[in-house]
């Protein structure tokens, strides 16, 4: 019952702070003056640089980070939004490169367009992200796309190993506990007649 209540707590918890997040303030980390946002330099990461940024941002500086990807949607919703820096990161030009190369391929700017290229894989390297063929990146996905398959049939095969030694334990522990108590009872017997 404790248990049940503590998890809706946490639940409530994680809920609020999700709604918390939807009111757009400058991101932690980063540093905000009149619609300019500027995230440069802070060695972020994908999964450390911020989710999202106040809808009036006009521009949004991301140079000089560590980021390989772009979340998906990421820059969909900011109408005003002119400018984004992404010369310095180490883009990786996988499965994950489809929103990047989606979104570079809308802007109309040739400065931007050359800034951003491929750091991984190694025979992607330094090749422009918005120019890389509709084949290349599918080409990538579908190892990826394998990767994970490979992966998840381990991870069931390791589950199903997990189980089974569970239960062999369960199974021998019942026995060995009934084994036990069968001699108690004996033993009980023994010294009552004796
Ligand atoms: C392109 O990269 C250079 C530095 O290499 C930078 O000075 C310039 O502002 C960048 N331009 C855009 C549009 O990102």
């Amino acid at each position: 019952m404790k248990c049940v209540f503590i998890t809706l707590l946490l639940l409530i918890c994680v809920l609020g702070a999700d709604v918390g997040e939807a009111e757009v303030v400058c991101p932690q980390s980063c540093f905000c003056t009149a619609g300019v946002v500027d995230c440069s330099g802070r060695g972020l990461t994908t999964t450390t640089m911020p989710s999202s940024f106040p809808l009036s941002t006009t521009e949004i500086q991301l140079h000089d980070n560590h980021l390989t990807a772009l979340p998906p949607g990421l820059l969909d919703d900011l109408q005003a939004l002119q400018l984004v820096t992404l010369h310095g990161n180490p883009w990786a030009c996988d499965c994950a490169v489809l929103y990047l190369r989606g979104w570079l391929l809308k802007q109309k700017n040739d400065a931007l367009i050359r800034n951003v290229s491929c750091a991984f894989p190694p025979d992607l390297q330094g090749r422009l992200v918005a120019y890389l063929s509709e084949e290349e990146v599918l080409n990538s996905c579908n190892y990826w796309l394998c990767n994970l398959a490979l992966f998840s049939q381990i991870s069931l095969f390791a589950f199903i190993v997990v189980q089974a030694s569970l239960l062999a334990a369960v199974v021998y522990f019942l026995r060995r506990f009934s084994q036990l108590s069968i001699d108690a009872q004996r033993a009980a017997a023994e010294s009552f007649h004796s």
